[in-house]
Order: structure tokens, then sequence, then C-alpha cells
């Protein structure tokens, strides 16, 4: 793990960037550093590999000190992601990425395996490894960036806001890949940025620093939604807390309702028993656990039972609570049904669902 404390960094003309910090990045674990522009992020990371000495205070990697280890064997546990990806323009992007493996004395054929290894880990062509930088899209090479850093297998990850440089849209893309890669890889991971949802969306654990270098709060992204401690935090939250805490749920989570169930073809007095149980005037009709539509009870007791309508209210085995309550304002029946991984019916939500699971 990676602990700073009482960690202070005093620049040359006065300026404090961070100031009395404590703060323990858990091994294995992604911990996000956020906070507004100026308040200390990129050289908290950067105290970390000792590109900036700490003023005062001790970071210690795994226990140790950093100072009493040599700058090569503490850098060399470490890639580091730079701020608006910092490659080198007159390298090819392979060239880029067998930067540490160079420096490290791999001989060439390794090398040239890794280099192909990684540009297929960050989801670039293998034709752009001849390229240069100038050559690459912001977000490609970012890419980059990230597949340098991971070159030698460093266990310690600083990453300061590799994504910065793409749309909303790509920028999901390449923070799903990064949660799928970091779920193979189990690195120790410092990522900064300046965006709330994309701590929330891929931290462990999520550092809010104020003004001045300041840590504001320190928690899960679950906790900091659910107890901000201050209204800084609560400004730099932004609107809506509660639906942000409801994306980071899984559905699963939620204990379903009473469900009135009937299979297909059950008799009018089954489907009358079924609704009273569940105290609904409605049932839902199922063929082997998969759902073939509602039916109100009114059309069995007046025997006119036809074909029954359809029910799309359904989510699927990875939703969120938000998709559920997305999925809720638009049903009728105020009910979304939960299915499996092979869409068969696994419960059945309603509001109340979503607040026990939220309280
Ligand atoms: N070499 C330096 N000399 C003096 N002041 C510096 C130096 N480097 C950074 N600072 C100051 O330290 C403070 C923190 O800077 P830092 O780069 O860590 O901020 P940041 O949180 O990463 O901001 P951003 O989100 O804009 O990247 C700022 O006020 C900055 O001006
Ligand atoms: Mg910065």
């Amino acid at each position: 793990m990676i602990e700073f404390s009482s960690v202070t960094k005093r620049f040359a003309d006065g300026t404090v960037a961070v100031d009395s910090l404590d703060l323990t990045a858990a091994t294995g674990e992604l911990t996000v550093l956020v906070g507004p522009s100026g308040c200390g992020k990129t050289t908290s990371l950067r105290m970390i590999n000792r590109l900036d000495e700490a003023t005062a205070g001790i970071i210690a990697v795994d226990g140790q000190d950093i100072r009493s280890r040599s700058l090569t064997e503490l850098r060399r546990g470490i890639g580091y992601v730079m701020q608006h990806s910092g490659l080198f323009p007159h390298r090819t992007i392979g060239g880029n990425i067998a930067t540490v493996p160079r420096l490290l004395g791999w001989d060439k054929k390794r090398i040239a395996a890794r280099v192909d290894e990684l540009i297929e880990t960050v989801g670039l062509e293998a034709g752009m490894a001849a390229r240069y930088p100038h050559q690459l899209s912001g977000g490609q090479q970012q890419r980059v960036g990230v597949a340098r850093a991971l070159a030698a297998d460093p266990p310690i990850m600083l990453m300061d806001e590799p994504f910065a440089a793409v749309d909303p849209i790509v920028r999901k893309r390449l923070q799903d890949e990064f949660l799928a890669l970091q779920g193979r890889l189990g690195k120790t991971i410092v990522f900064v940025t300046h965006d709330i949802d994309e701590a929330i969306r891929l931290g462990d654990r999520i550092a809010v620093f104020g003004d001045g270098g300041r840590l504001a709060q320190f928690a899960t992204p679950d906790e900091l939604l659910a107890a901000p401690k201050n209204d800084f935090v609560i400004d730099f939250l932004g609107a809506e807390p509660q639906l942000k805490r409801l994306s980071l749920i899984s559905a699963r989570m939620a204990t379903p309702i009473d469900a009135p169930l009937i299979e297909v073809g059950a008799s009018a007095e089954a489907a009358v028993a079924a609704a009273d149980k569940a105290g609904t005037d409605w049932v839902l009709v199922l063929d082997d656990r998969r759902i073939v539509g509602w039916h109100r009870i009114e059309a069995y007791r007046a025997d006119t039972a036809r074909g029954a309508e359809r029910f799309d209210a359904v989510m699927g085995a990875g939703a969120t609570l938000r998709a559920a309550l997305g999925a809720l304002v638009i049903s009728p029946l105020g009910v979304v049904a939960r299915t499996d991984g092979e869409g068969r019916f696994d419960g059945l939500l309603d509001q109340s669902s979503l607040h026990r699971a939220l309280s």
C-alpha cells in the first residue's frame, strides 16, 4: 500500500500545494484523487515517485519510507501516466511503449512481443506501432500513455487524468475497458481526475481535495454520496447524489416484493388467488420462468381472459438500481421485473425495494 503521513509540499515560491495529507491507498485498489484545478492532485501523485519531494511528512510504499530507497528501484515498480499523455514526440508509438523495458535492458524480441501485446491490451491497432504521437488522436495518445506505463508490469500505477482528452462517450468506453483490465491485473492504482462522475465510477475509494491541498473527505463512493462531510463536498458531488448512489448499486442487491405469478394457462381461480396474496389487481404470466405478459384480474373474473398484455418493464442481470428506477417511472404497474443471465424471471421490484436497498 501507499501511505501518506502528514505530508506537506511547499514550493520554493511559498505555494502550499499539499497540506498535511494523511491518506492510504490500499494494495490492489483504485484510489481516486479528485478536486478542483490547482488543489494539489498532480503534486500528490508526483511525490509518490519522487518527481516532487515532500517538504514534510512521510510517504511509505509497503511500509518503507520512499526516501530510503534508490530512485531507480522505486520507479521501476511504478508506472506513471502523465497528465496530457506526455509521449515522446520523436519516438514512434512502439518506441514510446518500449521506454521502460529498454531501460531495463530487455532483449529486442521480448520488447517487440510486449509492445504488440500492450497495443492490443489498450485497444489500438497493430499498425499504429510505427506511427508518431502526432499521427494519433488525443484519445489514442492517452491509450499509448497507459500502455507505456504498463510495459514492465509494475505493481503500482499512477494515472493523472488519463481519459481527460476524449468526449464523454469514448471516455465511458475507456473507463469500462479500464475497469475490465484492472479486474484482471489488480494493480494498486492512484488515479487523478477532476470529474466526480469518473471518480464515482472507477474508485474503490475517493479522496476529495479542497483548496490549498487539504483533504476534505476520504471515503468509498457510496459513503461519500450517502454522507458527505461538509458543504464543500456536497457542492463538489453536484446535483442528485442519491441518483448517483443508485447507479453504484446492483439491482441484485434489492429484495424483491411478493409477485402475483401464474403459469401460462392457469385457471381463473389460481390467478385470483395469486393476485389476492400479493395484494394486486393484476398477475404476471410466466412460461417456464420466462415472462409472457400480464393480465388484469378483472379479465379473469369476467372470464374474458385472452392473450396477455405486453410487459415491458424488464431489466437484465447486470442492471443497476438507477436502471431499475428508469424502468419504474414509465411502468404502468409501478413495478419492474429483474431477469437472470438467461433471461428468466428473477423477482419483481417496486419503489419500496429501491428505498430499502438505499437505506
Ligand atoms: N513547480 C511549482 N512551483 C510553484 N507552484 C507550483 C509548482 N507546481 C505546482 N504548483 C502549484 O501547486 C498547486 C497544485 O498544483 P497541482 O498541479 O498539483 O494541481 P492539480 O490539482 O493537479 O490541478 P489540475 O487539476 O489543474 O491539474 C497549484 O497552485 C500550482 O500552481
Ligand atoms: Mg494536475
